[in-house]
């Protein structure tokens, strides 16, 4: 069991103006609140749109919260002056666009080594030949002459995350890391991430993805996202094995499954959005099949239902 945390957010929200595309502010992330504890893997969950790169962002520094607080361990934080954005790096989805095509590999891993650890280029580049050790991309000198072009996606994300390595930080945000790269390629690049956790590399991680499978395999708890709100959190086989949100149902069912299927358990939900969402009320009830008049008006809090195990849902009996 996972005991201290590493991360601790709260109430983190974040709030679109775009004046010129929407009318009124959008919110793009409501009222967050989770931990990630030490060595611990955590995966964000949840369809196109409803906020995972905007947490991910928020947590790297890279985009500033409307409201609520970040905060890292006590013990992290003694490591004086380091910033958000050293502590928390970001591996992206598209390791085509990430990299600089122009750069040498070397320059890529080192320059992140030099900012952040005041070490002169040798000493900067001896560390980069180990990042790219850890990330199994040897013989590393041959590595570190490359460009981008020269690599294979796989590799190029190996890449990637040897560059977040880099910074030493405690914390890595891996926002759907394999979705780009082949098939045949997921499932090692996942190993990978796995095993910085494991040999102690970063101290916990957050995983984000469309694919429930993978977040089985990668996280120890998952947390599902809709329209920027958390509607379920819990360890990870209790969360599959009784998903308790109609949201997470639904996303559950959609996995081709053919002894559950056999066993009629798989809901009828729409896929798409049949309304718009309620102000005050549950964001999931226009496609909800068992939403009430309750739903439209009152938003559900995140309550902890079992162990852990916490869903954001008036319809869920207590348990
Ligand atoms: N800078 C921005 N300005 C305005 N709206 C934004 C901005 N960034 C994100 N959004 C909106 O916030 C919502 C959440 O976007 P976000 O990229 O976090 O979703 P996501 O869950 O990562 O989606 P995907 O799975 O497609 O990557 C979307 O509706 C998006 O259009
Ligand atoms: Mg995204």
């Amino acid at each position: 069991m996972v005991s201290e945390s590493v991360l601790e957010v709260h109430g983190l929200t974040k709030v679109f103006r775009v004046p010129r595309r929407r009318a009124e502010p959008f919110v793009a992330v409501r009222d967050v609140s989770f931990t990630l504890g030490h060595g611990e893997v955590v995966a964000l969950v949840g369809e196109s749109g409803s906020g995972k790169t905007t947490i991910g962002r928020m947590l790297a520094g890279i985009e500033t919260p409307t409201e609520g607080s970040i905060r890292l361990s006590e013990e992290s934080a003694e490591r004086s002056g380091r910033s958000l954005r050293q502590r928390v790096q970001m591996v992206f989805q598209d390791p085509y666009a990430a990299l600089n095509p122009f750069n040498r590999i070397s320059y890529t891993i080192s320059r992140p080594i030099i900012n952040y650890h005041q070490m002169n280029n040798a000493a900067a580049l001896e560390r980069a030949r180990e990042i790219l050790g850890t990330v199994q991309l040897i013989p590393a000198d041959e590595y570190l002459e490359k460009r981008p072009h020269q690599l294979s996606g796989g590799q190029r994300q190996r890449v990637v995350i040897a560059r977040a390595l880099a910074a030493s930080p405690e914390i890595v945000i891996a926002d759907e890391p394999v979705s780009m790269l082949d098939v045949s390629i997921r499932a090692d690049v996942l190993r990978l991430l796995r095993d910085l956790l494991d040999q102690k590399k970063v101290s916990a991680m957050l995983y984000i993805t469309h694919d429930l499978l993978s977040a089985r395999l990668l996280a120890q708890r998952i947390m599902v996202l809709y329209r920027g709100n958390v509607v379920e959190i819990g360890e990870t086989e209790t969360l599959l094995t009784n998903p308790l949100h109609p949201y997470t149902k639904l996303l559950w069912s959609a996995i081709p499954n053919p002894r559950r299927a056999a066993e009629g358990k798989a809901m009828v939900i729409p896929t798409a959005g049949t309304g718009d969402i309620p102000k005050h009320g549950c964001p999931f009830a226009p496609r909800c099949p068992l939403a009430d008049e309750r739903c439209q008006v009152e938003m559900p809090p995140l309550e902890e239902r079992t162990n852990q195990h916490a869903v954001a849902c008036h319809m869920v009996e207590g348990v």
